[in-house]
């Protein structure tokens, strides 16, 4: 099955300021940079890439996932480091709802980011290894579509996730383990700040955890007519409504 997500790969028109507000600011270890990609380690397992483009950016929305325990610390420590969240219509940062809270930043290339934690998260088995942002996973990327209902059935059908709270035409949440693909309408805008969902380029990394996932899901995609790649190394590639996907095979960790 799907246990998280191992990478997220987004666009930036400037490294540099990418180093300074994922590196500096959220003190994101930086595991390699190259002329053209920069790469954060976020969490055991879970890398977030920026790649330099000569394009305009389709701004993305991630949501990183911290203890319940330690929000508001998170919370304080970011604003002591000035980072600005952005507010509802009726001015408050946090929200504070039944089975967690969230609060919404943005990086200099306009990505929508989040900060999450459920009331149940401190029980995961991850363990955060930056004392100030104790990220615990990568758990959302957002994939605005034209066809909600038709993304999420191919995320049920070919990768096997499960729709959590109440699927709609415009909004579903997909979740395979950790990793919540966030499947909205193009025409439906991201909260807070009523931003509108452009598509942006991003390519996700899916974990899986049993050696015989990638040769189910490649005779779903076979059987489906989604082309795919092989990695050489147990898994693959393939592309579903321009979002890149690409599975690797991790087993669990020994104790
Ligand atoms: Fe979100």
């Amino acid at each position: 099955m799907i246990t998280h997500y191992a990478n997220v790969q987004l666009h930036t028109v400037s490294l540099e300021g990418v180093r300074q507000f994922y590196g500096e600011l959220l003190q994101l270890p930086v595991v390699y940079r190259s002329d053209s990609e920069i790469r954060f380690l976020v969490a055991d397992r879970s890398i977030l890439s920026f790649v330099e483009t000569f394009e305009p950016i389709s701004p993305a929305h991630l949501a990183f996932a911290i203890p319940y325990s330690r929000f508001e610390r998170v919370v304080e420590w970011a604003e002591s480091r000035q980072l600005t969240f952005l507010k509802w219509e009726d001015g408050r940062a946090i929200d504070d709802y039944e089975t967690g809270k969230n609060i919404y930043f943005r990086d200099g290339d306009g990505h929508l980011l989040e900060i999450i934690t459920d009331r149940e998260g401190d029980a995961g088995s991850a363990s955060p290894f930056s004392a100030d942002f104790p990220v615990l996973f990568i758990r959302e990327v957002g994939f605005p579509v034209e066809s909600v209902p038709e993304f999420r059935q191919k995320l049920v059908h070919l990768l096997g996730f499960e729709l959590r709270g109440e699927p709609t035409d415009t909004f579903t949440f997909a979740v395979g383990g950790t990793a919540y693909a966030v499947v909205v309408s193009k025409k439906r805008r991201w909260i807070p700040i009523g931003m509108i969902a452009l598509p942006p380029r991003v390519g996700v990394t899916l974990g899986f955890n049993r050696a015989a996932d990638w040769s189910e899901i490649t005779s779903r995609l076979y059987a489906s007519g989604v082309p795919y790649e092989e990695n050489g190394e147990g898994g693959g590639s393939f592309t579903l409504e321009g979002y890149r996907f690409h599975l690797v095979y991790e087993a669990e960790k020994q104790g």
